[in-house]
């Protein structure tokens, strides 16, 4: 048995984008007469190599449109690759698109069989499975109702549980855990844990790199179809954190502040005597990033107007990491600032001079209240994020960095 999973040699796969299309009926019997159509070729992967070794979760990673999902359809035998050799050793399952390989009109029921047949599972076999599948997903109130009433987490939840079902040795996926809620994806990820120590295969496509991190050793980062660095899981998504912040930077050239919730998250609340007008993530030279080192300086600037006096208002910020885990909440109060009265507009800074967090994503709330801290003036609850980088300390396991220092005292042998 080789100690390969998947691999890719020089793999290059063309699409033939076609300009004139039918539009009717006539167009199309025209068209069918006309000696050649304008095509234009594209190359959604080039010539890229990497090895999935056994046992391993390996992420894949990249902009929109960077060929991941080209790759998994050509792993997974819905498309064959244009030039070079690719190879798979063993039973694979695959879980693409969201709802592939189901029928909306079915039921939950149905499609497990549908599902199964397509994977290659006898129904005989299903039948003894059917009740762990359902478990797994958690759907035993919905088993009888058709697909399409099902929301799209309740899709991949059954999805995911049908793949794992049919015991494959290589199970790919494709952006799906994404879309399940944090529990069932921390489900999913104690099943591939488990399931990698059997000395089985995950590929994962992600665009959640804590995700990448978390899950998987070693990765590919995709660049517009040419495979940029391979590596580990950390190696790889810091690389390709420091090409966004590069771009970003490009982008945020202005020193523009991220807006509320710019990536379609937070809740705000607040009578708006005073209002935050605007929330700025700064570096050291003072410009606005959503891009941090651990260790290195982070400044978050709240912009308030005040359209009267309001007197005593507390400042304050939050950052919480994931959707429970409260990390700091610090104020103008518990970090002596008394500010006697606003009036107009200006801003308030909390500057950390070196950041105590490792690798993640983060989310920020900031917000402003009256002396006693009970009466919300305004208040944007984790509406903005940021995301940390640890390449430069060496230390990536966990959430806080303490920057502690290791003694080693050996008893003196006589
Ligand atoms: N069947 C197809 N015909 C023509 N072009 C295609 C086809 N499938 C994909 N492409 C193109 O190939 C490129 C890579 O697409 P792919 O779906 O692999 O990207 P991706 O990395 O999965 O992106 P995303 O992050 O948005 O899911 C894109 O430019 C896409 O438009
Ligand atoms: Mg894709």
């Amino acid at each position: 048995m080789t100690s390969v999973a998947v691999e890719f040699r020089g793999i290059s796969k063309r699409f033939t984008l076609r300009h004139h299309r039918a539009r009717s009926f006539q167009d199309y019997v025209i068209n069918a007469f006309r000696p050649s159509e304008p095509t234009e070729d594209f190359w959604a992967l080039r010539d890229v190599t990497f090895q999935v070794p056994r046992g391993c979760a390996f992420g894949i990673v990249g902009e929109n449109g960077s060929g991941k999902s080209t790759a998994l359809k050509l792993i997974a035998g819905i498309l064959r690759p244009t030039a070079g050799d690719l190879r798979v050793h063993g039973k694979l399952a695959a879980l693409l698109e969201l709802g592939a390989g189901f029928h909306p009109d079915l039921t939950g029921r149905e499609n497990i069989f549908l599902n199964a047949s397509i994977l290659g599972i006898p129904s005989r076999e299903v039948n003894n499975q059917l009740d762990a599948i359902v478990a797994f997903a958690e759907l035993e109130r919905f088993v009888d109702t058709p697909l399409k009433h099902y929301s799209s987490g309740m899709i991949v939840r059954l999805g995911f549980a049908i793949a794992i079902h049919a015991d494959p040795e290589i199970l790919i996926t494709d952006e799906v855990l994404s879309v399940g809620d944090e529990s069932f994806q921390r489900k999913c990820i104690t099943w591939i844990d488990g399931y990698l120590r059997s000395g089985r295969t995950v590929i994962l496509v992600s665009h959640s790199l804590d995700l990448v991190r978390a899950v998987c050793e070693r990765a590919v980062w995709l660049d517009r179809g040419v495979a940029r660095a391979i590596g580990t899981s950390l190696e790889i998504t810091d690389a390709y954190l420091a090409h966004a912040e590069e771009m970003d930077r490009g982008r945020h050239a202005d020193g523009a502040a991220i807006s509320f919730g710019a990536d379609g998250r937070g809740r705000r609340w607040g009578t708006r005597e005073i209002e935050i007008t605007r929330v700025e993530l700064l570096d050291a030279t003072g410009i606005a990033t959503p891009f941090f080192q651990t260790g290195g300086p982070l400044t978050v600037r709240t912009h308030y107007r005040a359209p009267a006096r309001v007197p005593k208002p507390l400042f304050g910020v939050a950052v919480h990491y994931g959707d429970h885990v409260h990390l700091n909440g610090p104020n103008t109060g518990t970090g002596r600032l008394p500010i006697e009265s606003v009036e107009g507009s200006g801003f308030v800074d909390y500057v950390v001079p070196s950041l105590p967090l490792l690798s993640g994503l983060y989310h920020l709330s900031a917000a402003v209240y009256d002396e006693r801290g009970v009466h919300a003036f305004d208040h944007h609850d984790r509406a903005y994020s940021f995301h940390v980088q640890s390449s430069r300390v060496g230390e990536h396991t966990g959430l806080v960095w303490f920057n502690g220092e290791w003694r080693h005292s050996p008893e003196v042998m006589r």
